[in-house]
């Protein structure tokens, strides 16, 4: 039996989460991780304008993703959801989308608002693109200026922030673009951009990105050529419905995988991890601080490397991290920076200036909270140095609203000595629902607290 989606956007004032941690538990056992939130979101923008139906297993039933969803049932794509991850989408070609009656509200999800961006820019819909306080600070001129380049009516608010105004009516043409920044949603939304455009669109990093949206599009039929960081497409290319397994979201492992690794006494089983190497940086980069991780079940899942992971605690020591790594591990810093707190020695991470451009500014937010929980680190420009210890005093952190800030400090009880409060919790809905118990299950001393809104 399936049911159907809820078909209006989840608009409105979330409730208040917070979370209480007893201090200094160890986490053993078997956790599955979601569905990857960046294939989800691809999956379903792709399945949209596909020829056919694709039939999506393993999608992430996270905020972001729902919004990505709802997006494209407005525009009057049939999207049925049955079994939990399991969701159907009735693809009839671009041409069928319809403009959306109503603003299209992308909640905290950067990547729905870049890569529709490009989308729909080459699709040529009339739209109005917006989301919360968070997403609405956010800079878009990355992705508004080389699509006016390539010919999009796509305008932003002065200051370069959302929402962002898609007219109809231009014809784009491909164009040969260097990113100023590593940035996989660029990237990504030009080459969907490109997908519609005359001729060919060529895209140059300045680093490695993800390549979720280059492996999907092949997937679905359509050729891309890559040469290094460089990728590029030829427009008037359609695609064929396809079957997507959506493996585990690597980013949602690493708060385990840090938990684990950092205190001794932890076992934990990871089964079914995307290992996508333009995504495996966390796990790099604990190794070289002296984790335990080991990788079993190697295997290819829907064009994605996925494997079973398994790590022991330990005692993890600092580290310079290389620049090299920041990009395949740009949204696992948040964890990465309470193992630093809990390795002996220094750990310096520079290069990621783009992490004061996420969901928050998770450099001040992380230095601020592990400050208050009695961490000796500083921010800089772009990254933090932050001195190892083992232990935290405890105490309140506040997450500011962001779901990989507060996943991070609610594992950084794990190293604490006394109880550890962290606020404003909900938006770990985005990416990970059901976290709390996932971690209680393993032995993380969490309870939910949550407030409706309205009460
Ligand atoms: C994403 C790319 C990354 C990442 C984000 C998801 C994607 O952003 O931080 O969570 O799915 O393409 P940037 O590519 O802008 O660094």
């Amino acid at each position: 039996m399936s049911i159907t989606a809820r078909n209006t956007p989840v608009v409105g004032t979330p409730d208040e989460v917070s979370y209480r941690l007893e201090p200094g538990s160890s986490l053993v056992g078997e956790v599955q991780v979601p569905g990857d939130k960046s294939m989800s979101h691809r999956a379903i923008m792709f399945g949209a304008i596909a020829h056919g139906v694709t039939e999506v297993r393993g999608f992430l039933e996270g905020e972001d993703s729902l919004h990505t969803l709802a997006a494209f049932r407005a525009m009057g794509v049939e999207i049925t959801r049955g079994a939990p991850g399991e969701v159907t989408l009735v693809g009839r070609g671009p041409a069928a989308l319809t403009a959306p009656a109503d603003t299209i509200y992308l909640g905290n999800s950067g990547t729905a608002m870049r890569l529709m961006s490009g989308l729909l820019a080459g699709v040529g819909l009339p739209c109005k693109l917006s989301g919360d306080a968070s997403l609405n600070g956010r800079p878009m001129r990355r992705v508004v200026e080389p699509l006016n380049r390539m010919g999009a009516n796509i305008v932003s608010d002065p200051d370069g922030t959302p929402p962002l105004v898609l007219s109809a009516g231009a014809s784009l043409d491909g164009i040969e673009y260097t990113c100023p920044v590593a940035s996989a949603q660029i990237k990504s939304c030009l080459l969907l951009a490109g997908l519609h455009a005359k001729g060919r669109t060529i895209v140059h990093e300045p680093g490695v990105t993800r390549d979720h949206t280059e492996r999907m599009l092949r997937g679905f039929g359509v050729e891309v050529d890559v040469d290094g960081s460089s990728a590029s497409i030829e427009g008037g290319q359609q695609l064929q419905a396809a079957a997507i397994d959506v493996p585990g979201d690597i980013s949602s492992a690493a708060f385990f995988l840090v938990g684990a690794a950092m205190t001794p006494g932890s076992r934990l089983r990871l089964p079914g991890v995307g290992m996508n190497p333009s995504r495996d940086g966390v796990i790099q980069i604990l190794r070289l601080m002296g984790a335990s991780i080991g990788i079993e079940n190697p295997r290819l899942s829907g064009g994605e490397p996925v494997a079973d992971l398994v790590v022991e605690g330990t005692r993890l020591r600092g580290i310079d991290v290389p620049r090299e790594l920041v990009s395949l591990a740009i949204d696992e810093f948040p964890a990465l920076f309470v193992a630093a707190a809990a390795a002996e020695g220094t750990t310096v991470v520079s290069g990621a200036a783009e992490l004061r451009v996420k969901e928050t500014d998770r450099i001040q937010v992380m230095v601020d909270g592990l400050h208050a929980l009695g961490a000796s680190l500083d921010a800089t420009p772009d990254g933090a140095i932050i001195q190892g210890g083992g232990r935290l005093a405890g105490g309140t952190a506040d997450s500011r609203g962001d779901h990989r800030t507060a996943m991070s400090f609610a594992i950084a009880s794990l190293i604490a000595d006394a109880p550890v409060s962290v606020l404003d919790c909900a938006n770990v809905d985005t990416s990970f629902p059901g976290f709390a118990s996932a971690a209680r299950n393993v032995g993380l001393a969490i309870v939910e607290q949550r407030q409706a809104a309205d009460a």
